[in-house]
């Protein structure tokens, strides 16, 4: 059991968190992602950025918290909720696009990369990614939870591998700078590469999404 998961840590973070959301990251990815687009969402926490993305997307939960998920689901019965870990994400399910609010930064290197392998997979032909980070060049440990921040240079290399960036900004969450996001897409180069190929790396949309 960790931090994210135990009733009273995690009900710490929601009273740290209060006041923040990712609006900001929202606008920006909504000048990409059209409206009613499949939205997954990795690591929602309390639902803060769920809501925000649901106001004009179709969305999926997902943290690897049951704490959050049952949370949520005690005041949305309905809502469309999954138990999923940010490196494996286990499900056959696929989305236009997938998006975290500073949930990435608990990944080691490795475990960022084989996330971004699999979020590939998890994509529609065209699909987007938006992510936040932590922006510097060290890691932190609290309550047990690593905290590994990032440069421009480093998302720049870990993204642009099976990604076309669209943006990288550097923004301000709790002080001038500290935070960075990625708006990415499904490289469409790699697809038409790939499609043809045998082996675990070839993949193809299984699922019509709503981007050409
Ligand atoms: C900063 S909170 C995200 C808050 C969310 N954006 C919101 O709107 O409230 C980080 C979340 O990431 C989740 N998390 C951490 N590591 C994870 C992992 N490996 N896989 C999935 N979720 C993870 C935590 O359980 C926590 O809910």
């Amino acid at each position: 059991m960790g931090f994210y998961d135990e009733e009273e840590t995690a009900r710490e973070y929601i009273a740290m968190a209060d006041g923040y959301d990712g609006s900001e990251l929202i606008t920006a990815m909504s000048e990409h992602v059209p409206q009613g687009a499949s939205v997954l969402e990795i690591g929602m926490g309390p639902g803060t950025d769920l809501n925000i993305l649901g106001q004009q997307y179709r969305v999926t939960g997902s943290d690897n918290s049951r704490f959050f998920v049952d949370l949520y689901r005690q005041e949305r019965p309905d809502a469309d909720l999954l138990i999923l870990d940010a490196v494996k994400l286990d499900t056959d399910r696929k989305f236009d696009c997938i998006y975290s609010n500073k949930v990435l930064h608990h990944l080691s290197q490795d475990e960022l990369q084989s996330s971004l392998e699999r979020q590939n997979q998890v994509l529609n032909k065209g699909g987007y990614l938006m992510h936040s980070f932590w922006k510097g060049d060290r890691v932190e440990e609290m309550h047990g939870l690593k905290f590994f921040y990032r440069t421009e240079a480093q998302l720049r290399l870990s993204f642009e591998r099976l990604y076309d960036l669209i943006s990288l900004v550097t923004y301000e969450e709790l002080e001038p700078d500290d935070s960075i996001y990625v708006l990415a897409q499904r490289s469409r180069k790699l697809h038409s590469q790939r499609i043809g190929q045998a082996g675990p790396l070839a993949f193809m949309s299984t699922q019509p999404g709503l981007i050409p």
